[in-house]
């Protein structure tokens, strides 16, 4: 039986908290839209999508990218929203403005909170996700809708057009990121190589900032090529967090343990990049792998 109230009409309502992702499908699975909802249905949230693109991608590279028509994501995104209803949203690859655009049109239009956007634009073996047109589009219409976003390193570079080489590059963009327009961003730091505190061995830093706190997450860095898709995942869980009604700190606290246990269990499927182990990460982020039969 489902936990609920009861409606007008006597049915029971659930209340499950629901996530959107809007992003491209990962044939691989590792990443894009099928990694977001492993997130979403192992944090225990009802995942749906709205997809974007179709890529041909396993561990080893992309090889092939079918954008579908900006109207196919409009559809998708009004049937789930005006009949099941979304708590949070996820963006993920939108690789021409068309998309962009019609992204922030659809966000407007439904008021749509909770909104975290991963400004994709690289993936892991370097293939270029997004056009030159499509990040000016995100940078200037997009960003400024979004709850938190959660750039690379790369990605940070290209939308504040400063080169990052180090943690007071981090957190300088960090400023100039939320000076954009974002209510929050959380700095990725997977692409850089910090000295742990202890003197012994590295660790990752990701930084967040939201106007007012800045907060440094660092953990260990894991020495393993199995890290597709760890982008895409840390935002699902955020994301999922927020659908629960999480603060957005909390949420990106969870999002971070999440992320640290997927990748410390990762899997090694294919030749190449394998993906972050959602199950680990599930655990580690306190899910009790709620059942809602
Ligand atoms: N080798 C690693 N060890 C520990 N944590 C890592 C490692 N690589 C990435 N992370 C963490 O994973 C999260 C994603 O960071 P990363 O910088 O890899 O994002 P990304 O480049 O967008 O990933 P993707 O290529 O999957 O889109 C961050 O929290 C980062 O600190
Ligand atoms: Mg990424």
């Amino acid at each position: 039986m489902l936990r609920g109230r009861a409606t007008q009409e006597g049915a029971r309502k659930p209340v499950i908290p629901r996530a959107l992702t809007i992003a491209g499908s990962d044939s691989g699975g590792g990443a894009g839209i099928q990694i977001d909802l492993k997130v979403f249905t192992l944090l225990g949230v009802w995942g749906m999508s709205a997809v974007t693109a179709i890529t041909a991608q396993n561990t080893l590279g992309v090889f092939g990218i079918h954008n579908l028509p900006a109207s196919a994501i409009a559809e998708q995104i009004d049937a789930v929203v005006t009949d099941i209803g979304v708590d949070a949203v996820k963006t993920g690859m939108l690789s021409i403005p068309e998309h962009v655009r019609v992204v922030v049109r659809k966000v407007t239009e439904y008021r749509l909170g909770n909104l975290v956007v991963d400004p994709v634009m690289v993936a892991k073996g370097g293939a270029r996700l997004i056009g030159d047109d499509a990040r000016a589009v995100l940078r200037d219409e997009l960003l400024p809708l979004a709850t938190v976003v959660t750039p690379n390193i790369p990605e940070a570079e290209v939308l504040t057009g400063m080169r990052i080489a180090g943690l007071d590059d981090m957190r300088e963009a960090a400023r100039k990121i939320v000076a954009l327009g974002a209510h929050a961003v959380l700095v990725k730091g997977g692409h850089m190589v910090v000295p742990a505190a202890s003197g012994d061995g590295e660790q990752v830093v990701d930084i967040f900032y939201d106007g007012h706190e800045c907060i440094e997450f660092s953990g260990p860095k894991f020495y393993t090529k199995n890290t597709h898709g760890t982008g895409c995942s840390l935002s699902a869980a955020i994301a999922a967090e927020l659908a629960k009604g999480r603060a957005l700190l909390d949420a990106v606290r969870t999002g971070r343990k999440y992320i640290e246990a997927a990748i410390a269990g990762s899997l090694s499927l294919g030749g190449g990049h394998g993906p972050t182990n959602p199950w680990s990460g599930a655990r580690e982020a306190g899910s009790r792998g709620r059942c809602w039969a």
